[in-house]
């Protein structure tokens, strides 16, 4: 069982959006069973919301349904989950801050390390155009591919 948080600032945009894309290439996999796959915010903005209309429109286009109800990232977070996903350096930043040992900040990653056209951040497209939710789930689908295929290879 290997057991995945994805994080980005709000968790109603970014991060829904890669949870729901990772549960569908597990599901293709039929790999369900091997995978426990959340999503949290460092902030608490927007905690206990749906995903955010935008993502979950474009989660439509491509068939996949975004379970995600916001919630804030906290350090128990370090013992429940193996990996942890940062969509940005922000977020990568303030994950690290929370963790409590060498060990817990081994365990994050920034999204785009497993872009084969990365690395670099997934953009907050929260405040920009609709087409910003487009692009971001193109990045999420290679990078969500890539982290899948390094997990199954074992070299993550
Ligand atoms: P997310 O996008 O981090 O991808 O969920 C955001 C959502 C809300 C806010 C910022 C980013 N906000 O400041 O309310």
């Amino acid at each position: 069982m290997t057991s995945i948080l994805f994080v980005c600032l709000g968790n109603i945009c970014r991060s829904p959006l890669a949870e729901g894309i990772f549960i569908d290439l597990v599901e293709q996999a039929g790999a369900q069973d091997q995978y426990h796959i959340d999503s949290a915010g460092t902030g608490a903005y927007h905690i206990g919301k749906s995903a955010d209309p935008r993502s979950i429109a474009v989660a439509k286009k491509h068939n996949i349904h975004l379970p995600s109800t916001a919630r804030q990232i906290n350090i128990g977070d370090f013992a429940t989950f193996d990996i942890i996903i940062a969509m940005d350096s922000d977020n990568l930043r303030n994950i690290r801050y929370l963790s409590a040992t060498p060990a817990d900040e081994k365990k994050v990653y920034l999204m785009r390390q497993f872009d084969p056209q990365g690395p670099g951040n997934v953009p907050d497209p929260y405040l920009g155009a609709a087409d910003g939710f487009d692009t971001v789930y193109t990045m999420l689908r290679r990078s969500c591919q890539g982290l899948f295929d390094a997990i199954e290879a074992g070299t993550v």
